[in-house]
């Protein structure tokens, strides 16, 4: 089984093929499904800056193209330990509202919350009306 800092181990790595040279602030995830599985994901900015996309959502992206929608643990490695941002944790909570997160910054720092903590009163899948999802 993964351990946490091994998961975090994986974020950093991803964080080396981050692709940012307009923000330079490097991201890599690596998420842990429910069967043991670890999909990794870095940030990739574009010319055209709002097309970016975070290490966070790539990572759930791997996993859901892989047939992984269950996720246990996210890992978020960067140089100071940021959050997920707002959209990436609206993304997260798609495939369900419980899930450890863990914030490693380069100092060896692994900070641990949750998506419960980091997204309060969410809209997701069971707000719509039956038969919309
Ligand atoms: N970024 C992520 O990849 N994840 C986050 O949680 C925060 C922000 C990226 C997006 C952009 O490439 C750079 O960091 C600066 O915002």
């Amino acid at each position: 089984m993964t351990t946490d800092s091994e998961l975090a181990h994986f974020a950093q790595e991803a964080r080396g093929r981050a692709w940012a040279p307009y923000s330079n602030f490097r991201v890599g995830a690596a998420v842990l499904t429910q069967d043991g599985r670890v999909f990794t994901g870095c940030n990739v900015e574009n010319a055209s800056y709002g097309l970016t996309v975070c290490a966070e959502r790539n990572a759930v992206a791997a996993a859901v193209v892989a047939g992984a929608r269950r996720f246990s643990v996210l890992a978020v490695s960067s140089e100071n330990g940021v959050a997920p941002c707002g959209a990436c944790r609206q993304v997260l909570f798609e495939f369900g509202g419980e899930l450890r997160v863990l914030l490693c910054a380069d100092d060896g720092a692994l900070r641990e919350t949750s998506l419960a903590a980091l997204l309060p009163q969410p809209f997701g899948p069971s707000s719509l009306p039956s038969g919309q999802h």
